[in-house]
Parts: C-alpha cells; sequence; structure tokens
C-alpha cells in the first residue's frame, strides 16, 4: 500500500460541516490543541478556504474536502483522501448537519430525505468508516484512545413543532452515540453534544430571539466558545463513553 503523503508525528482529527460558525470554531480549537485538522465542506468553498488559511498558522497539515456526507459514495472518497494524506485517524466530530422547519401537514419526501440523510444517515455511515478504521489502528497500538464527539441537539429531547424530520434525526444520532459506545468499547471514546441554541440564524428577528431568551434559565443564547468548551473536557476525558452531554444554559429545564 502506498505510504501516506504527510507521515505525521502529530494526530489527526476529522471534522464534518466545518466550513464556518460551529464547527470552524471547533476545527480552530483542534489545531491549536495541536492536531492535524481535515474538515468537510459541501457548498461554502469560499468560507471554507478562508478556514483553512486560518487553520494552517496554527496547523500548517491541515487539510479541507468536499463531501456531501448524505451520499455512501461521497463519503468513501473522502476517507480515502484521508488515508492517502494521513494515514491515521484520531478524532472525529461530526457537525455537518441540515436544518430548516417543516411544518408536520406538508413534510415532503423530499425534505424528509434531505434532513435525515444528511443528519442520521451521514452521522451513521461517517461514523461507521471513521470506527473501523479507529479500530484497526487500535489493533496495532492498544494503548491509544480513540474518539467520536456527536453534534446533536436538545431538540431531540423536547417536542418541537415544525421540526419532525429534524428532531428525530438528532434524537437518532443520540442513539447512534450510545450504540457505537457499546460496539467498539474500550478503545473508541464515543459522545454526543447536544447544543441548545449557540448560534441564530442571520435572519432571526428581534421577536424570535427573545422568545428564545425566555426558555434559557442562564439568560444567554450560547457561543460556539461553549461548544468548543465541551469538546475539549470530551476530548480529554478518559472514562466517559456513550453520554450525551447538554450544552444548552439550561434550556431543558424549561
Ligand atoms: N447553531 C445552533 O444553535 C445549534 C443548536 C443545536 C444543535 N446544533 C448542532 O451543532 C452542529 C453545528 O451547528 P452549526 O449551526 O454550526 O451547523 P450548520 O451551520 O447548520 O451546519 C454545519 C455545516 O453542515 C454542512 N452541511 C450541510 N449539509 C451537508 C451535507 N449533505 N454534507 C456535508 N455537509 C453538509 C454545511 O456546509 P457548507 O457550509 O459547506 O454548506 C454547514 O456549514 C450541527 O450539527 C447542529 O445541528 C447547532
Amino acid at each position: 500500500m502506498a505510504q501516506p503523503k504527510k507521515h505525521l508525528e502529530k494526530k489527526v482529527c476529522l471534522i464534518t460541516g466545518a466550513s464556518g460558525r460551529v464547527g470552524k470554531s471547533i476545527a480552530l480549537a483542534m489545531a491549536a490543541k495541536g492536531y492535524a485538522v481535515c474538515f468537510t465542506y459541501i457548498h461554502s468553498e469560499r468560507e471554507a478556504a478562508a478556514t483553512l488559511k486560518e487553520l494552517r498558522i496554527m496547523s500548517p497539515e491541515s487539510e479541507m474536502v468536499k463531501c456531501d456526507v448524505a451520499s455512501v459514495k461521497s463519503l468513501q472518497e473522502m476517507f480515502r483522501f484521508l488515508r492517502r494524506q494521513f494515514g491515521r485517524l484520531e478524532v472525529l466530530i461530526t457537525t455537518a448537519s441540515n436544518f430548516y422547519p417543516t411544518p408536520l401537514p406538508k413534510v415532503s419526501e423530499k425534505e424528509w430525505d434531505s434532513l435525515v440523510d444528511t443528519n442520521l444517515k451521514g452521522t451513521f455511515f461517517t461514523m461507521q468508516f471513521a470506527a473501523l478504521w479507529m479500530a484497526e489502528q487500535a489493533a496495532k497500538n492498544p494503548s491509544e484512545l480513540f474518539r467520536i464527539i456527536t453534534l446533536s441537539d436538545v431538540a431531540a429531547e423536547l417536542v418541537w413543532r415544525h421540526h419532525a424530520p429534524y428532531t428525530v434525526s438528532k434524537l437518532g444520532i443520540q442513539h447512534l452515540t450510545k450504540i457505537f459506545a457499546k460496539e467498539f468499547a474500550p478503545a473508541i471514546l464515543v459522545n454526543s453534544i447536544a447544543p441548545g441554541t449557540v448560534l441564530l440564524n442571520p435572519k432571526s428577528d428581534a421577536k424570535h430571539k427573545s422568545d428564545i431568551l425566555k426558555k434559557i434559565p442562564l439568560g444567554r443564547i450560547g457561543e460556539p466558545e461553549d461548544i468548543v468548551k465541551a469538546v475539549d473536557f470530551l476530548e480529554s476525558s478518559t472514562y466517559i463513553t456513550g453520554h450525551i452531554l447538554n450544552v444548552d444554559g439550561g434550556r431543558l429545564l424549561y
């Protein structure tokens, strides 16, 4: 087999959907922690290129790759690229996600597929490819711990109107997290971060924001840095697996 192009001393972290927003903050934090970061984007090529430029200041080996997580073929190509470029993978963080309202009486097959395929099918196959590769590496180096962190949503536990395919897909991610944690223990620690509202849609108006704030006991919308702190914690913990960590300012207390 051909040797990877970048034979690295550094550990490698794959983050899906990190051209901007929360994924970008996580990618920069992982680079600052000393990882070579490979992240995926799908539509936002320009933003992704700007993110890569920032990442390479801290971690010159970092790469970006276009990938549609809803397509197994696209995921296979992305993992082939990773193996070729880096030859190793220690951490997977799945942030790629699709989100928009879908009033129940009008949910179409296309909407269902685009939400569930990206969020649930995409997360499943990304985890499957990564976990099998990590297990191969663990067989050669049993003292190494590998990690998978999925991004779900506290909405998985709320009965949100107008978001059935989205919330079901995020609940599915939480269950997959537990299934993978059991299947791949003890080599791979698999946990999920369930954010509350962290970044509002740029189109949100003042009323929408104040309605959301009324349901957050800690009195503020979250920031990507709040999620980064949770990633940092799970990346360094050694005795937590199959856990769903709510990072929601207390939103679930309502
Ligand atoms: N932001 C929040 O308040 C919040 C709240 C609860 C949960 N979360 C979860 O936390 C994570 C990060 O949040 P976020 O708001 O930063 O996410 P986001 O902006 O909604 O989505 C992240 C990225 O997913 C990528 N993506 C969409 N469809 C894809 C596909 N089929 N294949 C590959 N990539 C695809 C997009 O890439 P391109 O930019 O290249 O199109 C997008 O930048 C997500 O999983 C989200 O569901 C966020």
